[in-house]
């Protein structure tokens, strides 16, 4: 097959430039957005009377032929011409005879490819955008039998304050909302059509942008045709959304990782999300928590390659840019292989009520209970705070918690300790008292994971 743009060259291109400089092993995939840009093209260009109004006719027929055979998967991409655009208008050709000759009038493959990536990207948002919504529902739903059952809270990975499960699933629905509205933002911002910058400055003939966009469903036509064909911010951006929904996950998947471990047993997962050793008989290992947290590795590092790729790149379309493609790919279907994951994984996690229960009496939880139970008593916190000090340094010593110790013991400490001070530090109580919006008292993260709900029925 000759090239489309052979017209000046008399030697041959080196076959291993050939193989470098070939894209359509990897662009095929936006044959869908590639076809429907060029019927909105076509359609318009009959439209504005650039082509013969029957010409535009057989090019939009030509063109749902090949995407039906793209659909079937019954096309074999040609590497010598490249990539999908020039696949395509060979095919077309093909198809539809002198006609399809017609359809590269007034564009060119760089606002092309500009376009076809924007197609498809808005796609991708709108898939995760979902795939975002049915985990936060997963996890609304894992956390409502949840709201009153109580479990260590961590700061550096040290038994801090008791609160509820439900508490810590909702930080998460959070996490996954703020994810959701970035790419929301990202998808308006993004939504904008190239097409009709050509090669980079425009195009002569007498074309209608603004009716391609309408059939494309583009918000709004590109202000400069420079920029236009050579902006990939929105790609940089999906990178580095992506990048934030995988860093979520894999906080997410550490915990899981480590309160599967025998020596929290806070958690069993599911066997569909387990695997067990060749060797060890016993073992049950959290392998897709592992997995999804190892893969958050290489969409940082889709990131970091697009980011790397456009430093320092002069305007307009260069060469460089069909390096795009293959790490805006790998980050899409990353993220979505792994939320999709996490979808079905989160009912499969079995919460040992038991054991968070009696996580909550070792690790001195209570002691900061304890200093707002004497500053109620009318001792200063900075003074309460070394009393308790003092307490937990008795209790270390003599391998008791807390509520274990008599009243006389209390009393060693602080004349202020009373017999109410035993109700006073269970942790149903410390976590009740947590009563501000935000806080992890029961009925305030009911009323958060209602507010959550409610949020997501809404957008
Ligand atoms: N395959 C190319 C890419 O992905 C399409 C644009 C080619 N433009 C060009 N002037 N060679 O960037």
């Amino acid at each position: 097959m000759s090239k489309l743009w052979g017209g000046r060259f008399e030697g041959k291109t080196d076959a291993v430039v050939e193989h470098l400089g070939e894209s359509v092993s990897f662009d095929a995939r936006l044959a869908p957005w590639d076809i429907a840009a060029s019927i909105a093209h076509a359609d318009m260009l009959g439209a504005c009377g650039v082509i013969a109004k029957a010409d535009a006719r057989k090019i939009v027929q030509g063109l749902k032929a090949i995407a039906k055979r793209v659909a079937c998967n019954d096309i074999q991409w040609d590497a010598q011409l490249e990539d999908v655009h020039t696949n395509i208008e060979s095919l077309l050709v093909e198809t539809i005879g002198a006609a399809g000759k017609r359809l590269h009038t007034g564009r060119s493959r760089n606002d092309q490819i500009a376009t076809d990536v924007r197609l498809w990207l808005r796609d991708q948002i709108d898939t995760i955008l979902g795939q975002l919504g049915r985990l936060q529902l997963a996890l609304l739903d894992a956390a409502d039998p949840h709201t009153e059952t109580v479990m260590p809270g961590f700061t550096h990975l040290q038994q801090a304050q008791p609160v509820v499960l439900a508490h810590h699933l909702h930080a998460y629905v959070e996490m996954f909302h703020r994810d959701r509205s970035r790419f929301a933002q990202l998808r308006k911002r993004a939504n904008v059509m190239p097409l009709g910058s050509a090669a980079l400055a425009g195009t002569p003939y007498p074309i209608d942008r603004h009716r391609i966009a309408k059939a494309l469903g583009f918000d709004a036509i590109s202000a400069n045709s420079m920029d236009a064909v050579s902006d990939r911010d929105h790609l940089i951006e999906f990178c580095a959304d992506a990048a934030l929904v995988m860093m979520h996950l894999s906080r997410f998947c550490e915990e899981l990782i480590i309160w599967s471990s025998s020596a929290y047993s806070f958690v069993e997962i599911g066997d569909a999300f387990t695997t067990g050793s060749s060797i060890m008989p016993q073992k049950k290992n959290p392998d897709a928590a592992e997995l999804v947290r190892g893969k958050t590795g290489r969409v940082y590092g889709d990131l970091h390659a697009l980011l790397t790729l456009l430093k320092g790149l002069p305007l307009t379309y260069n060469r460089d840019l069909q390096e795009d493609k293959e790490p805006v790919f790998d980050a899409s279907d990353t993220v979505q292989l792994c939320l999709e994951v996490f979808i079905r994984m989160i009912p499969a996690i079995h919460f040992r009520t038991e054991r968070l229960a009696q996580a909550c009496t070792q690790g001195f939880m209570e002691a900061t209970d304890l200093a707002d139970y004497l500053v109620t008593r009318g001792v200063p916190f900075r003074e309460a705070h070394g009393i308790v000090g003092q307490a937990v340094l008795h209790c270390a010593r003599q391998g008791k918690s807390l509520p274990e110790l008599s009243i006389e013991e209390f009393r060693r400490f602080s004349p202020h300790f009373d017999p109410h001070v035993y109700t006073f530090l269970t942790p149903q109580a410390i976590v009740k008292r947590r009563d501000n919006p935000g806080g992890t008292a029961p009925r305030r993260v009911r009323a958060a994971l209602m507010a959550a709900r409610k949020r997501l029925q809404k957008d």
